[in-house]
């Protein structure tokens, strides 16, 4: 796992906001105290997913078409068979970071 160091963050009253971080722009989410990151658009049509709201059943709802994608798998739990990538995040006394793992064209050796 590589992580990226994000810092601190500027929330928006949706409790979600737009981060970068490895070249790759995501949203970060935040709900009862735990912190969520994944894709920046969603896999539908690319909606911005930051612009959407989390719901009270732990997922995020993209602002478009109204999809809701679970904060803890991606899993597209309206029902439409889509899926939205996921990252770990974590919170560190340095701030928040995201992490991934690195796969390079021969990261399967
Ligand atoms: S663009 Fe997100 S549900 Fe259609």
């Amino acid at each position: 796992m590589h992580w990226h160091h994000i810092g601190t963050v500027d929330w928006q009253p949706n409790n979600m906001c737009v981060v970068e971080a490895g070249g790759k722009k995501l949203t970060l989410a935040r709900r009862d105290g735990a912190l969520f990151a994944f894709a920046y658009k969603c896999p539908h049509a690319s909606g911005i997913m930051a612009d959407g709201v989390l719901d009270g059943a732990g997922n995020v709802v993209c602002p478009v078409h109204r999809y809701r994608f679970s904060l803890a798998n991606g899993r597209n739990t309206s029902g439409e068979g889509y899926y939205i990538k996921t990252y770990s995040v974590e919170e560190r006394v340095d701030g928040i970071y995201v992490g991934w793992e690195e796969k390079g064209l021969f990261g399967w050796l």
